[in-house]
């Protein structure tokens, strides 16, 4: 069996009696697999079987705190889409439905499959994600983007040399040389952080943005690969304000807020940067909250969400 049929095998197998099929379906769909993939090399997923994957694709990230909604996700089928123009606009969708005002709600847009030739790729990490850059004086905005940065100016963005400037996206079709396209302003919804009592915080000028996009993972289902399949859950607290803001090779913050909060950022025994780090996270938590939207995802609501489903195994099969 080619290792293509044994993933589809597999697939079928795990996908199939959850969603309440009969051996005689199992069986038929694996035969009409087989079929496909003898006369064409590959085989096409039915909407059902895409949906499902996707779904258990997020359940068995055990990474992911967010996973257990996995039944929650909005699975958007684009596989039709060939040309660049529509991917865009089809990615603008994504970012709006997402945001839904900051009432956030999980969603995968698939593009088509990869196949010898054809191939969706989505250079960007994130839909979503701030520029980064290089300078004589240091890093301006977030270290993590500076290669992309770079490649996105080479393909003529001007970049405009901010701590926050939204980065453009960069899609690629069946290889060919790929474009950038400057995503709407309306459409990202961005938090000013700000601190409950220290007043001085939003002098500081952060922000970030709400919703995370993850666009530089490949899906697979049942051995077929999805190269481009950005998908969003919620953010947690700490991935902004103990991460993104905090960590020496991003934002580095802490050093400004440690002192103005008056410590002294000189001897690590004095443990400013546990205060800092605090009052970061504080800052985030309130900023997020302060929108009066459903941004963060907290583990109240992942408590709740596991109490009031009978405890499902959260992991089956491949
Ligand atoms: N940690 C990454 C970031 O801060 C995002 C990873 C995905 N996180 C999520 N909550 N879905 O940008």
């Amino acid at each position: 069996m080619s290792d293509l049929l044994q993933e589809a095998v597999s697939f079928i197998r795990t996908s199939y009696p959850e969603l309440l099929k009969t051996e005689e379906d199992i069986n038929g769909r694996i035969e009409q697999i087989k079929k496909e993939i003898n006369e064409t090399g590959r085989y096409e997923h039915t909407y059902e079987e895409l949906v499902y994957g996707a779904k258990l694709a997020w359940r068995n990230s055990n990474r992911c705190i967010g996973r257990f909604f996995w039944e929650s996700l909005r699975v958007i089928d684009k596989r039709m889409i060939q040309s660049e123009e529509e991917i865009v606009s089809v990615l603008f969708e994504h970012i709006e439905y997402a945001t839904n005002n900051g009432n956030i709600r999980p969603v995968i847009t698939i593009f088509k499959q990869k196949d010898h030739d054809q191939k969706v790729d989505i250079w960007n990490h994130q839909l979503i994600r701030y520029a980064g850059y290089e300078t004589e004086h240091g890093v301006i905005g977030d270290s993590s983007s500076i290669e992309f940065t770079k490649q996105c100016m080479e393909l003529g963005w001007g970049g405009k040399f901010g701590p926050f400037d939204i980065l453009p996206l960069v899609v690629q079709v069946d290889g060919k040389t790929p474009s950038f396209h400057e995503i709407p302003e309306s459409l990202v919804k961005e938090v000013q952080i700000t601190h409950p009592e220290l007043t001085w915080f939003k002098d500081l000028k952060i922000k970030w943005y709400a919703v995370p996009i993850i666009s530089g993972m490949r899906l697979e289902i049942g051995g077929i690969t999805y190269s481009a399949a950005p998908f969003n859950g919620w953010y947690m607290g700490t991935e902004i304000g103990a991460r993104n803001l905090a960590d020496e090779e991003r934002y580095n913050m802490l050093p400004a807020i440690g002192e103005r909060m008056g410590l002294d950022i000189k001897r690590d025994s004095s443990l400013w940067k546990d205060r800092a780090l605090i009052e970061l996270n504080e800052a985030v938590l309130h900023s997020y909250k302060n929108t009066e939207s459903a941004l963060l995802i907290t583990i109240q609501q992942l408590n709740n969400s596991r109490n009031s489903k009978k405890k499902k195994p959260l992991m089956t099969g491949k």
